[in-house]
This record gives structure tokens, C-alpha cells and sequence, in this order.
């Protein structure tokens, strides 16, 4: 209770602090632009949110010892990425978050969100265990650092793992699948040193395609595709075949004039390749693509599946297969994760403003063809985590997690404010305007 009094309190005192242009009125917040129109900010429901990550530890003896060597700094981890996994239709789906090792003092950079309140937040629990996580980079059979995972829709955790450090490679980037029922691990695939470049790649985040999913399928065709934010390529691993291939263009690449990233007022400078990775969803009657962008770009891309998943027509380096790609257009502003719905609705966070829009796959892609469908100033800044998942009950839902990034990457976090949160909306009430 205190809890929420304390939000309420902290919400109602940012806008005040923003003078008239804000107000907040009986929990219904609106903004006022220059003139009217005035509109209701789209409230999602806020599964999760926290001041500060609260990890939760074996022991407190264990607790105590990494904080004093330095394993655990309370004043370092920034979440990444949520992903969930249903397992009634009553209760609510287990939530993992990702916490990368950016720099040191990450006690473990996969989570479950457990139900435990505790000062900052809700407490977190290592997934799969502890153990997975407790060398910091000296096991490479363990995870080193994840930015983003996806769990696919036959129950598989596929763990992008970077394998560094504070950029210090320690192992190579490798995939960790997990069965996530069974929390067994089902396989593990590490990449060669020509798909990636040591200190230079980060991966961050894995794309799982799978054309003969569940029910009638049996998860065997399967193409993973891992975006190399800081390499500036993409890596496709054909999981059945056992094969990889790097591509890497101008495609992949950043855009130095969309370097400099401004977030609620706040600039940081960021040269980033591919983040945001989607697929043409199956049973739509349209020829299927990988949509991906840059972090640092305002580019949207496409490229046929059938290109990409083509290990043959790659051999040829920057030139590889250069024609097959689409520049579908520019919206003139970043946008990071991205997921695509079933009906082919692409989704990304933007930053101005700062919401979650959409843009409908059959029509050209330009700054105007992007619609908003949810406006948070507040709570949406910003959107780091993103997924579309498909309840094993039918129902489509999006899933993102907001982070402050912007505070974070100018050492200006505020404890005493909620920073981090996991929300969700229906995605049919989503696109259809009707409350979460
Ligand atoms: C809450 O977060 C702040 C900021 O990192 C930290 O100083 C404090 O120790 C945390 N409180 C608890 C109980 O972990
Ligand atoms: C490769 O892409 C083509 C075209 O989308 C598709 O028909 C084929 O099934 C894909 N191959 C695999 C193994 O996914
Ligand atoms: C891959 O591309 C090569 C060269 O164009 C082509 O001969 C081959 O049929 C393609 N393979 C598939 C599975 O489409």
C-alpha cells in the first residue's frame, strides 16, 4: 500500500515539476499539447515495476560476499528484456527478465520475477539456477551475460548469450535452449569465430522461426536469427542442418546521423547495428521476410526467408545476396525492440513520442503510416524488452519492459522513482483502441 501511495505521490510530483503541461487527474492522465486535442495516456497493465532490481540470493551469507568482491553493485543493472511462459489459464504466466552484463556487478543476468515484495521492487530469482550465472565469465558451460531471450511457441527458452563482459569477450556468444516446463537444457550452440568479432560483437537479441510449430508440427524446422548490435551483422543458424552464416551490409549498419538518441529530454550518443528482428507471421498468404533495423538508424529493412535462409547465396561477403533486400522506407526517428503481431501489425517503441506504434505490414513504410497506439511519457520510456506471444489459450498479448535507458546510460537513475516495469495489453484491444 505504502508502496502505491509512494507512486502515486512520485507520478503526481513529475508532473508537477513539468509546470501546466502536465496534469494528473484522478488516475487518468492526459496530456495538453500546445492546443486540444487532449487524450487520455492508453494505460496497460503493469505486471511488474520496481525502483530497482531486487535480486534474491541463495543465502544471505552469499549475498553479503558478492557484494563485498564486487559480483553484486546495486547501482548497476538495467533490465533488457521480459519474455513469459503460461502454464494455466487462471494464473498469471511465469515472467523472466533479462539483465545483461553491461558492466560489472550483475549477480546473474537471467531471472524470474517471484511474488516477493521487498523495498524496491519485487524480488528475483536466477534462472535456470544460480549456478548458471556464479562464475562471471571464468565457465564458459554457464551463461556470461543475456540481453534478450525468446521462448518460442513449442515451450523452448532460446538464450542469446554474448559471452562478454564489460567488453571483454570471456566465451564465445552462444545460444542456451532451454525446455522451459522441465527447466532442462535441450541444447546448446556456440558460435565459430568467423560469425562473430571477439570484443567488438554483442548480441542482443535472437529471432526463433519456426514453420512447423504446434500443434500439427514438431518443432523441427527451426531458424534462429541473432542481431549483432555493436558487429553490425546478423547471424542465421539453420538448427536442423547444424549451419551458420553472417551477413553483414550497409543494411546492418548504423547511420552516424542517428547516433545521437534523445529520450524525454535526455541525450546520450549510441552507434548501434540491428536490435530489432521480427518475421512474417505463417498463414497470412504473403511471401515472408525477416523486418529488421538498426538501433542507430532510421531505416526499416525486409529481406525474403527465402534468401536469408539460404546458406549458399552467402559466401560472398558484403555483396552477398545485396539485391534481395528491401529499404521499406524511413520513419525519420530510432526505434528499438520490435515484434509483429499474427495479423501482421509491426511493433516498436519510439521516442517521440514516447509509445508503442505500429505499422501494417501491406503498406509502405513512412513516418505517417506508423500509428500510436499507446502513449506513456512516464512508463514507457523506454521500451527495451518487446514480444507478441500467443497464450496456449489463444489469446495474443503484447509484453514489454521499460527501463529508463536514457537514465541509465547518463548515470542518472532515480531510486526513489519506479524505473523498470513489465506490462501487458491484449493485442486485439491494443490495435482496436479498447482498455487493456
Ligand atoms: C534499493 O536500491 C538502492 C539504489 O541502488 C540501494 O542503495 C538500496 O540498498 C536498495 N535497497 C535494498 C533493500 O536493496
Ligand atoms: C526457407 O524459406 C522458404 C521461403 O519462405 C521456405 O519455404 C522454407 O520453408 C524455408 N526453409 C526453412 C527450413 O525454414
Ligand atoms: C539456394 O540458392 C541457390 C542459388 O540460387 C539455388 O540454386 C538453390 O535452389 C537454393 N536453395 C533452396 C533450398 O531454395
Amino acid at each position: 500500500m505504502y508502496y502505491i501511495q509512494l507512486y502515486l505521490v512520485l507520478l503526481s510530483f513529475t508532473f508537477c515539476v513539468c509546470s501546466s503541461v502536465y496534469n494528473y487527474n484522478g488516475g487518468i492522465k492526459y496530456i495538453q499539447q500546445n492546443s486540444p486535442p487532449i487524450y487520455p495516456y492508453k494505460e496497460l497493465n503493469t505486471l511488474y515495476e520496481a525502483r530497482n532490481l531486487e535480486f534474491g540470493f541463495p543465502s544471505e551469507a552469499e549475498r553479503q560476499a558478492t557484494l563485498r568482491d564486487g559480483r553484486y553493485n546495486p547501482d548497476s543493472a538495467l533490465p533488457i528484456d521480459v519474455d513469459v511462459y503460461y502454464t494455466s489459464p487462471k494464473a498469471l504466466p511465469i515472467i523472466f527478465m533479462t539483465i545483461p552484463r553491461f558492466g560489472k556487478g550483475i549477480p546473474y543476468s537471467l531471472a524470474y520475477v517471484t511474488g516477493v515484495p521487498r523495498p524496491n521492487g519485487t524480488e528475483l530469482q536466477p534462472y535456470p539456477s544460480y549456478d548458471w550465472h556464479r562464475s562471471h565469465g571464468k565457465d564458459c558451460e554457464g551463461l556470461t551475460s543475456v540481453c534478450r531471450v525468446h521462448i518460442d511457441p513449442c515451450g523452448r527458452m532460446w538464450i542469446l548469450d554474448s559471452g562478454e563482459i564489460e567488453n571483454e569477450q570471456f566465451c564465445s556468444p552462444q545460444l542456451v535452449v532451454i525446455d522451459v516446463a522441465t527447466s532442462r537444457l535441450l541444447h546448446r550452440y556456440r558460435l565459430s569465430e568467423d560469425l562473430y568479432k571477439s570484443t567488438v560483437s554483442r548480441f542482443v537479441t535472437p529471432l526463433v522461426d519456426i514453420t512447423d510449430p504446434p500443434p500439427r508440427g514438431r518443432c523441427r524446422e527451426t531458424f534462429v536469427y541473432m542481431a549483432d548490435a555493436t558487429g553490425f551483422g546478423i547471424v542465421v543458424y539453420d538448427v536442423q542442418k547444424g549451419e551458420s552464416w553472417r551477413i553483414e551490409n550497409k543494411y546492418t549498419y548504423p547511420d552516424p546521423d542517428f547516433s545521437t538518441h534523445i529520450i524525454a529530454g535526455e541525450r546520450f550518443e549510441l552507434l548501434e547495428g540491428v536490435i530489432g528482428l521480427a518475421v512474417t507471421p505463417l498463414g497470412l498468404g504473403l511471401p515472408r521476410s525477416l523486418y529488421f533495423h538498426a538501433f542507430s538508424n532510421d531505416a526499416q529493412v525486409a529481406i525474403p526467408l527465402e534468401i536469408i535462409n539460404n546458406s549458399s547465396l552467402w559466401d560472398g561477403g558484403f555483396g552477398s545476396a545485396i539485391e534481395h533486400f528491401n529499404l521499406l522506407g524511413k520513419r525519420g526517428v530510432q526505434c528499438a525492440a520490435s515484434a509483429m503481431t499474427m495479423n501482421g501489425v509491426l511493433l516498436c517503441g519510439h521516442y517521440e513520442p514516447i509509445g508503442l506504434f505500429g505499422w501494417n505490414i501491406r503498406t509502405p513504410y513512412t513516418f505517417n503510416t506508423r500509428f500510436l497506439l499507446a502513449e506513456n511519457p512516464i512508463k514507457l520510456q523506454f521500451i527495451s524488452g518487446l514480444k507478441v506471444i500467443t497464450s496456449p489459450w489463444g489469446k495474443e498479448e503484447v509484453w514489454l519492459l521499460s527501463n529508463r535507458l536514457q537514465k541509465a546510460f547518463t548515470g542518472n537513475i532515480n531510486y526513489n522513482e519506479i524505473n523498470f516495469r513489465i506490462m501487458r495489453c491484449g493485442v486485439e484491444e491494443l490495435l482496436q483502441g479498447r482498455p487493456c
